[in-house]
């Protein structure tokens, strides 16, 4: 992982990067005349990354490139970030330092977020690591504004964004329920809170019965993660309560998925269970002043063994029942035990994250996080003020009643499945039968894992969700 550190002095011999704008003068900063010159000539033509290209060193100049409203600029600021962070590995530096001529703090982090988050690989598994591992370890900032405590704060948000996009990248051969909810005890122990994880046989006493019908057709068994951060200075009474869909793979169960390739990228349907993890690790790490408990129910979703069938009738958790007509539509069922399990927390707030239906990626795509829930206007607001803050944007869809009609079905409470429209939204309408509480459902599906880079985005998992909820979490006030 990158390393970020915060720095008095700027080292004569580091590659620098000099942040500041049209009006910034930059020859004090180690150009030469003529490197001066040059850099001025390109401020003028309206460029905004400067590359500078010395003997033993770059130095790379951004100008800040303002847009509209202030979330526009600081993601410009993250997306600068990433392109430098390329033009260094292909320098081979080792190491780069951040000049902050401008004194926007808020700009500075976003262009050290965004140089870190582009700098993230998963290659553990090649052989020719060193050859393809790229160069740049440290990122140093040197700024009066920027505090030393800001740089750790921006490195464990970082670092917990990797690790979410390190498990979703794991394939399912290499992290399976059981291994998922390892990682997560391990997390637990390294950054302080707490983590229990119930095996089959204490998932069958709490008869959580999606959990367990999902998992009829695997061999490996179900866990259900419970993490708390419950800290003596914590701002609230009743716990934030977030789940995430671990569904280690997704082939479809015996609703096979039908669609060529479609199978491909389905290690990612854990990407809410690794979002969950991973923001606790991060609000742990940093100490925050809020009680928040995660619950990751897991499972992998196959035809096998004694797979359940398209006309099964399941018995939920809170009792409920569900005539399952799709096996494919697991990730609800799983969710709605969580939802149901955690009532037991009176929370304040609830929000799941899922990758739950291809309809949300065709309707939005990769481009935001599609949003629906019981949630009071105020608390969505600030949810959407924390996705435009961190650009994990939020698109709320309609969520009325009627919707919930199409999962009516004459022989049990409901059907697993809604019509041929809507089906991010009677997804949720599925969920929302099991909720008691103020909640949100965040379906990922489109921008949790991409086929292409895009900006500080490698190709896989995005570990999208965590700058969200830990954004969110940072600015509760009551
Ligand atoms: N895991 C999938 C949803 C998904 C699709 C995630 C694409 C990421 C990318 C989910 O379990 C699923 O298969 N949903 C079905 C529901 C349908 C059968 C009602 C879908 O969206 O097709
Ligand atoms: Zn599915
Ligand atoms: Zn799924």
């Amino acid at each position: 992982m990158t390393a970020l550190k915060h720095t008095e002095s700027v080292s004569a011999k580091d590659n620098v990067i000099l942040v500041g704008t049209a009006k910034t003068d930059f020859s004090k900063h180690g150009l030469s005349p003529e490197e001066n010159a040059y850099v001025k000539k390109q401020v003028a033509a309206e460029e905004h990354i400067i590359n500078v290209n010395q003997y033993n060193r770059r130095i790379v100049v951004y100008i800040e490139d303002k847009k509209k409203e202030g979330f526009q600029t600081i993601e410009a600021c993250r997306k600068a970030g990433s392109r430098v962070c390329g033009i260094m590995n292909t320098a081979k530096a080792e190491s780069a330092t951040i000049v902050d001529l401008t004194g926007n703090t808020e700009n500075i982090l976003a262009f050290t977020e965004g140089m870190a988050l582009a700098n993230y690989q998963f290659i553990h598994y090649r052989q020719d690591i060193k050859k393809v591992a790229n160069s740049l370890k440290t990122i140093n900032v040197h700024s009066k504004k920027v505090k030393a405590k800001d740089i750790e704060h921006l490195q464990i948000i970082v670092d917990a964004t990797c690790k979410a996009r390190d498990l979703v990248n794991e394939p399912v051969n290499h992290l399976n329920a059981t291994d998922l909810a390892k990682e997560f005890e391990k997390m637990g122990k390294e950054a302080g809170f707490k983590v229990e994880v119930f095996n089959k046989a204490k998932i069958t006493a709490l008869k959580m019965g999606g959990l367990l019908s999902v998992n009829l057709g695997s061999i490996d068994p179900p866990t259900f993660t419970v993490m708390e951060w419950k800290p003596k200075h914590a701002k609230n009474k009743k716990p934030y309560v977030l789940v995430g869909k671990g569904v280690v793979y997704d082939t479809g169960g015996l609703s096979l998925k039908p669609t060529a390739n479609s199978m491909d990228e389905m290690k990612c349907d854990m990407a809410g269970g690794a979002a969950v993890g991973c923001t606790m690790y991060a609000i742990a790490k940093a100490n925050l002043p809020v009680y928040v408990v995660g619950l990751v129910p897991a499972t992998d979703n196959r035809p096998g063994m004694n797979a359940y069938v398209p006309g099964d009738i399941l018995t939920m958790h809170n009792g409920m029942t569900v005539e399952m007509l799709n096996a494919d539509a697991e990730g609800r069922l799983i969710l709605a035990d969580a939802l149901s399990y955690a009532k037991k927390y009176d929370p304040e707030l609830a929000i799941d994250l899922a990758t739950l239906t291809g309809a949300a990626a065709a309707a939005i795509g990769k481009y935001g996080i599609v949003a629906m829930g019981t949630a009071d206007k105020k608390v969505k607001d600030k949810l959407k003020k924390s996705g435009k803050e961190v650009f994990e944007r939020l698109v709320e869809f309609p969520f009325w009643d009627e919707y919930a009609d199409l999962l009516k079905t004459e022989i049990a409470d409901m059907k697993n499945i809604g019509g041929p429209v809507a089906g991010a939204i009677t997804a949720g309408k599925f969920l929302e039968k099991f909720t008691s509480y103020p909640w949100m459902h965040f379906d990922i599906a489109g921008p949790a894992f991409i086929n292409a880079p895009y900006d500080y985005k490698p190709k896989g998992g995005t570990g999208v969700g965590v700058r969200l909820l830990v954004d969110f979490l940072t600015n509760i006030k009551n």
